[in-house]
């Protein structure tokens, strides 16, 4: 057969492992997650049924899994609380109790493992008995300013407790500047803020809400979290959330969302976190538990493409296992 008459093949940089690795563009490290964890006040770990592989953990459970984390390479881990019922309210006070589930939990941590970075969630759901972000008035609207109030509350606590970083997940308007203020004049400078900048209202955190019981008792979030349709809408969070002092933003759900990653990367010199969120372990999870697909290759796949997009940080319930996949090469 005659050959081609072609003078470019790409191939060529293609034809050996030595080559390939020359000039590949993305490095995955286990230096790049934050491993999320469900944390609750009971004894005992309790599975969740559309998470395999994750769960409620007690102060033991929670010992152990940070310990494996840290020996697998994974340095920080974010924390969830389930929160028992009796202790929830329309205004969610218990966020700011500094004998709380999470203040206490950060303090266990702190002492055990004073390197371990600890990120903590600012929002009401746990804590709210509507199970919404922020604070609900009779005519079911989400009242954004007395809202703010408490969750300034809830970040000097968890700060107070010894939290690296700060991280509002409730898409309330100036929660970012007010929360900054309240450190820094409660002398936590060097706490960090990581803003959900781009939270979009997705259905992809149904096994989330299953494994806090956090679901809202009605209605939905579409009212302070994005609209998925939306980028432009993205920017200009980023530019809010930027000019108010965060330190990261983060971009949730990551897969479904890789043009808002890579369009926030183009458009600060922040670092960009995204957050593979419950839905999208859950398909994963799904499809290769039926053996549909090959866990290691998809898992580490979808971590490459959210890096490659351009995230810095991501958080994944993966990131102990992903950890020990690349180590194993
Ligand atoms: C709540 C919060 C949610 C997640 C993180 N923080 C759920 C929500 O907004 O309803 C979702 C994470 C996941 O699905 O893995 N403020």
């Amino acid at each position: 057969m005659d050959t081609l008459d072609i003078i470019q093949r790409p191939r060529r940089n293609r034809k050996n492992a030595v080559i390939r690795a020359f000039h590949r563009e993305t490095q995955l490290s286990a230096e790049n997650f934050i491993y999320p964890l469900f944390i609750h006040g009971g004894t005992g770990t309790e599975a969740i049924a559309s998470m395999p592989g994750c769960f409620r953990l007690d102060k033991e459970a929670l010992f152990k899994e940070v310990e494996g984390a840290l020996e697998d390479g994974v340095r920080s881990v974010v924390l969830f609380p389930a929160i028992e019922e009796a202790l929830k309210t329309p205004t969610g006070e218990e966020a700011g109790n500094p004998e709380g589930l999470v203040p206490q939990t950060i303090r266990d941590l702190r002492d055990r493992w004073p390197e371990l970075v600890i990120v903590t969630d600012v929002a009401l759901d746990p804590y709210n008995s509507d199970g919404h972000d922020g604070i609900v008035d009779t005519e079911g609207r989400i009242l954004n300013d007395e809202t703010i109030e408490v969750l300034v509350k809830q970040a000097l606590t968890q700060a107070d407790a010894g939290a690296d970083i700060i991280a509002p997940s409730d898409m309330m308007d100036g929660r970012v500047g007010a929360i900054r203020e309240g450190l820094d004049i409660a002398g936590f400078a060097d706490v960090s803020i990581l803003a959900y900048t781009a939270k979009y209202a997705s259905k992809f955190y149904g096994p989330f809400r299953d494994a806090l019981d956090s679901a809202p008792k009605s209605g939905d979030k579409k009212t302070y979290q994005m609209d998925p349709a939306n980028a432009r809408e993205a920017l200009r969070e980023a530019a809010l959330d930027e000019s108010e002092g965060a330190d990261m933003m983060m971009v949730k759900p990551a897969g479904p969302y890789l043009d808002v990653i890579s369009l926030l990367r183009e458009s600060t010199t922040l670092p960009i976190a995204a957050y593979q969120v419950s839905g999208e372990y859950a398909m994963l999870k799904a499809a290769c538990q039926n053996g549909w697909l090959e866990e290691k290759g998809v898992a580490l796949e979808s971590l490459l493409s959210i890096k490659r997009a351009g995230a810095d940080i991501i958080l994944t319930y993966y990131a102990r296992q992903a950890a020990r996949w690349l180590r194993e090469g």
